[in-house]
C-alpha cells in the first residue's frame, strides 16, 4: 500500500537524514508483533521519501513532497535508490568446516539425503571435519560467510551449532558464533543444536547421548552464556518427539527457549512436540497435514519454511499457502548449510517462496522480515522500518523492488547495506 504523510520522534543525538529515496518499503505505522493470514499481504511503501536515523535507530520518515525536512547533522542523498528493511535470517548453520559437494554429486546420481546420512555421511561428515579444524580457521571462514549474508541484505542472523556433537566442539562452534556477533554490526543470535545427530562414539546409544547432552553439554553451554536458544533435529532417523521434549524441558530449566527442526523428512510428531514445549518456532514443515496445522493454530509457535532445502534436496516445499490461508503467520529462512541448503542469499529465498510456494511477493517479504524477527522474538527491535527499531536497511537500484527483487532471481540486488544507520 502506498502511504503519505510523515512520522517522527524527537530525540537528542547524532541525526542522519537520507533524502530523495525513490521508494521506502516495509514501513510500519503501528508496529505489530507478527502478521498472520491475510495481513501477510500488506506492505506499506512511500515514494519520493526521506528517512531519519538517530543514534542508530529509525527516528522518522516522510514524503519529500511535503517540503519540511527535519534538521540533521549529516544529509545523504539516495537519489535513484529504493530502501528495504534489513532481512532477518532466523535459521542458519553457517559455521562449518567444508562444503559437501561430493555428497551433492552422490545425490545427483540417485542417492537420497537419508541414505547418505545412514552411511555416515551428512551431518556426521561435517562433524568429523569440524572437530579437527582449528578454531581460528573456522572463525575466519565462518566470518566470511556471515559477511556474504550481510552483503545480500541480511542484518539479523541466527547461527546454530550442531556440527561439533561433543562438548568441546559444540563449545568451539558457539564461541565462534559469539565472537562473530562481537565483530560485525549485524545482530547475531546463537542456538545450541547438540541434538543434530548421534555422534559415532554414541552409535546405537541414542538415549544415552540425549542424557549426555542434558547433563554435560547443555550445562557447559549455559555456564558460558553461549546460547540464546535450544534446537533439536526432531525427525525420522534423528531424534524422537519424546527425546525432543526431554531436551527442551532441560533447556527450559536453564531459561533457554527453543526453535526446532520439525517434519523435514516425514510426519513425525515434531510439530506437536514444538507446540507442547512452547517453542518459539517450528522450522522445515515440508511434511505437515491438517492435524499439524490445527495444532499450530492453538499455539504461539511460528511456522518457518526453508525453501532452499526443498530446492536443493528436491523434496516437497512447505505448504505455505495452506498455512497462511488457515490464518496462521509464516516465516521463511535460508537454512544456510553445506548439506541441504548452501544458500546465503535471502533474496533468493524470497523468490523461491513466491515461485515454488505460491506466496505473493509481499507475503514472502513479510516472511523474511517481520515474521522472521518474531520467530526470534526480536520483533520490537528489527524486521521493519518503524520508529525506535534498529536502523538496519539496504538500498537497491532495482526499480519497483517489492516485486522486482524476487522476480529477477539469482542476483544480488543490494547496493549498500546499513547496520544501525552505518554502511557495512
Ligand atoms: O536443516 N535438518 C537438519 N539440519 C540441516 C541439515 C544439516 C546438514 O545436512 O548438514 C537442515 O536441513
Ligand atoms: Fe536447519
Amino acid at each position: 500500500m502506498l502511504i503519505s504523510g510523515s512520522n517522527m520522534l524527537f530525540l537528542q543525538g547524532m541525526r542522519k537524514l537520507f533524502t530523495d529515496i525513490r521508494a521506502l518499503h516495509g514501513i510500519e505505522l503501528t508496529p505489530k508483533a507478527l502478521l498472520r493470514g491475510n495481513e501477510m499481504g500488506m506492505v506499506n511503501s512511500i515514494e519520493n521519501a526521506w528517512l531519519l536515523v538517530e543514534n542508530g535507530c529509525f527516528a522518522g520518515w516522510g514524503s519529500m513532497n511535503d517540503g519540511n525536512l527535519p534538521a540533521a547533522d549529516e544529509t545523504v542523498s539516495l537519489k535513484g535508490l529504493e530502501i528495504l528493511p534489513g532481512l532477518v535470517d532466523s535459521h542458519t548453520h553457517c559455521i562449518f568446516a567444508e562444503p559437501r559437494s561430493a555428497e551433492w554429486e552422490m545425490r545427483l546420481k540417485g542417492a537420497t539425503y537419508e541414505e547418505i546420512a545412514e552411511a555416515g555421511g551428512g551431518i556426521l561428515n561435517s562433524a568429523k571435519k569440524l572437530r579437527t579444524m582449528d578454531e581460528e580457521s573456522l572463525y575466519e571462514q565462518s566470518l566470511w560467510r556471515v559477511q556474504r549474508m550481510i552483503a545480500h541484505g541480511s542484518t539479523t542472523i541466527e547461527i546454530k551449532s550442531g556440527y561439533g556433537l561433543s562438548t568441546e566442539s559444540e563449545l568451539k562452534m558457539l564461541r565462534i558464533a559469539r565472537r562473530i556477533g562481537k565483530n560485525v554490526n549485524a545482530t547475531i543470535k546463537t542456538t545450541f543444536l547438540g541434538a543434530h545427530a548421534v555422534p559415532p562414539e554414541f552409535k546405537g546409544r541414542q538415549d544415552e547421548y540425549v542424557s549426555h547432552i542434558i547433563t554435560e553439554m547443555l550445562p557447559a553451554v549455559c555456564n558460558e552464556g553461549l546460547a540464546d536458544h535450544m534446537d533439536v533435529f526432531c525427525d525420522r532417523g534423528f531424534f524422537t518427539p519424546e527425546q525432543t521434549l526431554r531436551l527442551l524441558e532441560a533447556a527450559a530449566k536453564f531459561g533457554l527457549p527453543s526453535k526446532i527442526h520439525a517434519n523435514e523428512l516425514g510426519i513425525t510428531g515434531g510439530v506437536q512436540a514444538a507446540v507442547k514445549a512452547g517453542s518459539w518456532s517450528a522450522d522445515h514443515l515440508e511434511h505437515i497435514g491438517e492435524e499439524e496445522i490445527a495444532c499450530l493454530k492453538s499455539s504461539e509457535v511460528m511456522p518457518v519454511g526453508l525453501p532452499g532445502t526443498s530446492y536443493f534436496l528436491d523434496i516437497p516445499y512447505t505448504p505455505a499457502r495452506k498455512i497462511i490461508d488457515a490464518g496462521l503467520p509464516f516465516a521463511l529462512a535460508s537454512d544456510f548449510n553445506p548439506g541441504s541448503s548452501p544458500v546465503c542469499n535471502l533474496q533468493m529465498v524470497w523468490s523461491l517462496g513466491c515461485s515454488r510456494m505460491k506466496m505473493l511477493p509481499s507475503e514472502a517479504f513479510n516472511a523474511i522480515t517481520l515474521n522472521a524477527a518474531r520467530s526470534l522474538r526480536l520483533e520490537n527491535s528489527v524486521g521493519s522500518i518503524a520508529i525506535g527499531k534498529k536502523a538496519d536497511f539496504w538500498t537497491t537500484e532495482t526499480q519497483n523492488a517489492m516485486q522486482s527483487v524476487p522476480y529477477f532471481f539469482g542476483v544480488n540486488h543490494a547496493k549498500d547495506v546499513y547496520l544501525k544507520g552505518r554502511t557495512n
